[in-house]
């Protein structure tokens, strides 16, 4: 996924103004990035691969200037990672940034060779360029030359263009992938989404999908699908905590696993009523639940954790069936719908395309569906029947952190309402304290620490737990992957004899996640087997598992604070995520922008 920016200003250098959107854009995706502005009817664009620091060097030594510049972010899709690859792309008298994959790219490719134009990168973006400066050498006005093109393409594209014979006119396009703009006394300001935008105003108009906004000489016009204007409204996002400052942590991702008892306590308190003795939900939606039989969870990754937690919740005291389905997989399996009363869609982002492309599914069977989502007036929020919004605020590191507490907050007031009012007053009040709780683990991110020295030179680390658990090994497993690159793989505890227990030697470690409840004696033979065979555990347990039985001993243990067993999952998961920081912090990674990675993934 990648960000764009376009900004016309009314007088002064737009350049500084791209490069600060586009910073707060990196987190989209950072392999390279570029900026292009337009003088005396000439493109000047500097480009550079790897973090948008290095376009900042580039600039340094060449600077640019006009009241007119689009940059962009970028995280490869097509092409390499090169200079060539890196966006604006240009084209006669056209320049475009692009977000998306233009699946019928090579079709097109040939179409403008055949006409005379030379690709010269591996993108799909060139030939966009190419079209649109096709159109325009047929004769057609700007806004019909880059209408025309988008009619040709197939897939998901947001663009912004720039046009060297018209220094004063930007037109921007939106289907598929996110795009807003704002205006004010200084200009107009095009970009992927609010949290850029809100260097520049706190009203922001997000476009719908085959909207084409054309920013002509100041005058903002939008056009729908259909060609014609229409006023689409404007958000006010101040109170959106959008600011992406580190607040004095080390990285995004500490101050976002140490905002978590914050981001818990607004997203539930959002979600209560006034006597704090019940969960109040859309009415349609509140109905929906209550006689619901069966749902079905559909995410991506982290998300979909979340969702494998649900379910162990929901069926255990919510006595209602639930199905968690991994988006890619589910949108093409051709999956049987017959008995689901209510679909969940989880996603921090609400643009993950296989979460989308779920939804879309979901919604042609008349499934109702609830979108559980953190960025306001995302794709998956505005196209759910209903949302809830995740109060995390902007979650900047690219691995999900908060984002994942506020999204097991929403479902857990979701179980809440399937369970006897009376036990549900009980629960909520109980709940109320958990923050209290992380709390005291994030007291203990010292002793934490001392935990991830001996993971650092481990080639594989395996994962386990039992019960509702089992999803927070999983999601264990997945941050140190997507944080340290070392192999990790979260399994069930009890299928360790049926496959994984080959992988054990001296060189294995296990983070074994053990509270003392009935399974606690069946997970302890499983570290026995692991300690017999040579590998080191480290034991995630609390004060009152019996311990002492085990010979040899784990190399490792930390003890939880005490709490109610179905809230557990909100304090060992913390321990996942700053084992995982620790490991990758400790080996030099880039913690907040691991390579290969997008903070969502909205191509295929
Ligand atoms: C989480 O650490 C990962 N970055 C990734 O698995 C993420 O959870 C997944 O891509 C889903 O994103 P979404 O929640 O925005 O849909």
């Amino acid at each position: 996924m990648c960000g764009v920016v376009g900004i016309l200003l009314k007088t002064g250098n737009a350049v500084p103004d791209v490069i600060e959107g586009l910073s707060r854009l990196e987190y989209r995706g950072y392999d390279s990035a570029g900026v292009l502005t337009i003088n005396n009817q000439n493109f000047q664009k500097v480009r550079a691969v790897g973090k948008l620091e290095s376009l900042k060097n580039e600039l340094r030594s060449a600077p640019l200037s006009g009241a007119i510049a689009i940059g962009h972010t970028r995280w490869a899709t097509h092409g390499g990672v090169t200079i060539d690859n890196a966006h604006p792309h240009e084209s006669g008298r056209v320049a475009i940034v692009h977000n998306g994959i233009i699946e019928n790219h090579r079709y097109l490719k040939k179409l403008v060779q055949d006409q005379g134009y030379q690709c010269t990168t591996d993108t799909d973006t060139e030939v966009i360029a190419h079209l649109i400066d096709y159109y325009l050498r047929l004769g057609n006005e700007h806004h019909i030359a880059v209408q025309k093109t988008l009619n040709q393409l197939e897939g998901t594209f947001s663009i912004v263009a720039v046009f060297k014979d018209r220094p004063s006119l930007m037109i921007g396009a939106r289907h598929g992938s996110p795009l807003a703009f704002s205006v004010s006394e200084h200009g107009s300001f095009i970009a992927s989404d609010a949290i850029a935008l809100s260097l520049w105003s706190n009203h922001v108009c997000y476009l719908e999908d085959k909207d084409m906004i054309i920013i002509d000489d100041h005058k903002v016009v939008v056009l729908d699908e259909h060609g014609q204007p229409i006023e689409r409204p404007f958000k006010n996002i101040s109170h959106l905590n959008l600011h992406s400052d580190k607040l004095g942590y080390s990285h995004y991702m500490l101050k976002e696993i140490f905002e978590q008892p914050q981001v818990v306590h607004d997203t539930f308190s959002s979600l209560l009523n006034d006597d704090e003795s019940d969960i109040k939900l859309d009415a349609r939606l509140e109905s929906i639940l209550m006689s619901a039989k069966r749902i079905k969870i559909v995410a991506c990754g982290t998300s979909y954790y979340a969702g494998l937690l649900c379910q162990y919740w929901m069926e255990a005291y919510g006595h209602m069936g639930v199905d968690v389905e991994i988006a890619s997989e589910f949108r093409y399996r051709q999956p049987y719908l017959g008995d689901t009363d209510l679909a969940i869609l989880i996603s921090q982002s609400g643009e993950t395309i296989d979460t989308l492309a779920s939804l879309d599914l979901l919604k042609s069977q008349n499934i109702p569906t609830l979108g559980i989502v953190n960025v306001l007036e995302s794709s998956l929020m505005r196209r759910s029947d209903f949302y809830i919004q995740t109060l995390a605020g902007t979650e900047v590191s690219v691995a999900s952190t908060k984002a994942f507490s506020a999204q097991i907050t929403v479902l857990l007031a979701l179980v809440f309402k399937k369970i006897e009012p009376s036990d549900r007053e009980l629960k909520i009040k109980k709940f109320l304290n958990i923050p209290k709780h992380m709390n005291c683990v994030l007291d203990q991110f010292d002793d934490i620490m001392k935990l991830c020295n001996p993971l650092i030179q481990s080639k594989d680390v395996i994962y386990m737990a039992r019960g509702m658990n089992t999803p927070i090994a999983f999601e264990g497993a997945l941050k140190l992957k997507e944080l340290s690159y070392i192999n990790a793989q979260g399994y069930p505890a009890g299928e360790l004899k049926h496959g994984p227990i080959a992988l054990i030697d001296e060189s294995l470690y296990a983070v074994v996640i053990a509270p003392s409840n009935d399974c606690l004696p069946k997970t302890l033979s499983n570290v026995q087997e692991i300690l017999a065979r040579g590998g080191k555990v480290i034991l995630v347990t609390d004060h009152h598992s019996k311990i002492d039985s085990i010979n040899p001993y784990p190399q490792h243990i930390y003890r939880l604070p005490d709490c109610d067993a179905i809230f557990q999952p909100f304090l060992t998961v913390m321990i996942m995520q700053m084992l995982a920081f620790g490991v990758a912090n400790l080996k030099g990674q880039d913690v907040d922008q691991p390579r290969n990675l997008a903070k969502s993934v909205t191509v295929e």
